[in-house]
């Protein structure tokens, strides 16, 4: 089984051992990669393999507030996070505010906002208020309309020099971890190593302190794209739709239920 990890330990791990974070979106898969998963993030992306949304943006805060009930009604054990959605967080009063309601609301251990430098008063505010952030900075996408497309960011000099000085600022507002999503490889290393708190990666390398998947695209089970950066450890749409087919065919056969499942 696996021990909650506190805060303290979650910043320990760094130069340790790597930590592994992966989303979930309902107390059913909570509950299996509880034993397994240092953290478990309630991401916005639910609102596209979850909701069948294009984007992350029109997730609300009610919306992710119920899928972080459910997660932490399944995952006993593991530190979890629940994103703050587009929208929720444009100055720190009303991050404090919205911040205030998932803590209320769940049990969720921190809350995830998007943004570095610029965001680093709204997360001060936050921590100094009792509420835990892990940031996130690089690739964000609830930035994808306002840049035009989702961006890979480290590409040179000045990309690579505002990475750091994210990092930094959000570290020093009080984040306890920072996701850095979509960088190149090499300047997400430097960034991890500009900073003092784990700097966990999607998109980003190996080179960090961490790795974080969308559990619908690492078990193969979201069909619509697969980004350059996801590894498919299950092929869990073929596994389903043969699955739902066979039931099929028997249902259609009259082979099921048979004399086992029959009262
Ligand atoms: O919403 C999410 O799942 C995320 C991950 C991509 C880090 O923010």
């Amino acid at each position: 089984m696996n021990t909650k990890l506190s805060i303290t330990k979650i910043q320990k791990a760094k130069g340790d051992r790597p930590l592994t974070m992966i989303t979930a979106y309902d107390a059913l898969f909570a509950k299996l990669f509880d034993p397994i998963a240092d953290i478990i993030l309630v991401g916005d992306s639910l609102n596209m393999s979850f909701g069948g949304k294009k984007d992350t943006l029109s997730a609300t805060l009610e919306q992710m507030i119920y899928h972080t009930q459910a997660v932490c009604n399944g995952a006993q054990n593991s530190f979890v996070i629940a994103d703050m959605p587009f929208g929720t967080y444009p100055t720190a009063g009303i991050a404090l505010e919205n911040a205030t309601r998932v803590f209320q609301e769940s049990p969720a251990d921190a809350v995830k906002i998007e943004g570095g430098e610029e965001k680093a008063s709204t997360i001060k505010h936050l921590v100094d208020n009792g509420i835990a952030v892990c940031g996130h900075i690089g690739l964000l996408p609830q930035s994808v309309r306002g840049e035009g497309g989702y961006k890979i960011k480290g590409k040179n000099d000045s990309e690579a020099t505002q990475l750091i000085a994210d990092a930094k600022a959000v570290e020093k507002a009080g984040a306890f971890c920072i996701v850095i999503e979509g960088v190149k490889a090499d300047v997400a290393t430097l960034v991890a190593q500009s900073v003092n708190v784990p700097v966990i990666g999607i998109g980003a390398g190996s080179g960090v302190d961490g790795q974080v998947l969308v559990f619908s695209d690492m078990l193969g089970l979201f069909e619509e794209f697969t980004p350059k950066f996801v590894k498919k450890y299950l092929n869990g749409a073929d596994l389903v739709k043969e699955a739902v087919q066979n039931y099929k065919d028997e249902v259609e056969a009259r082979s099921f239920p048979d004399e086992i499942h029959t009262y």
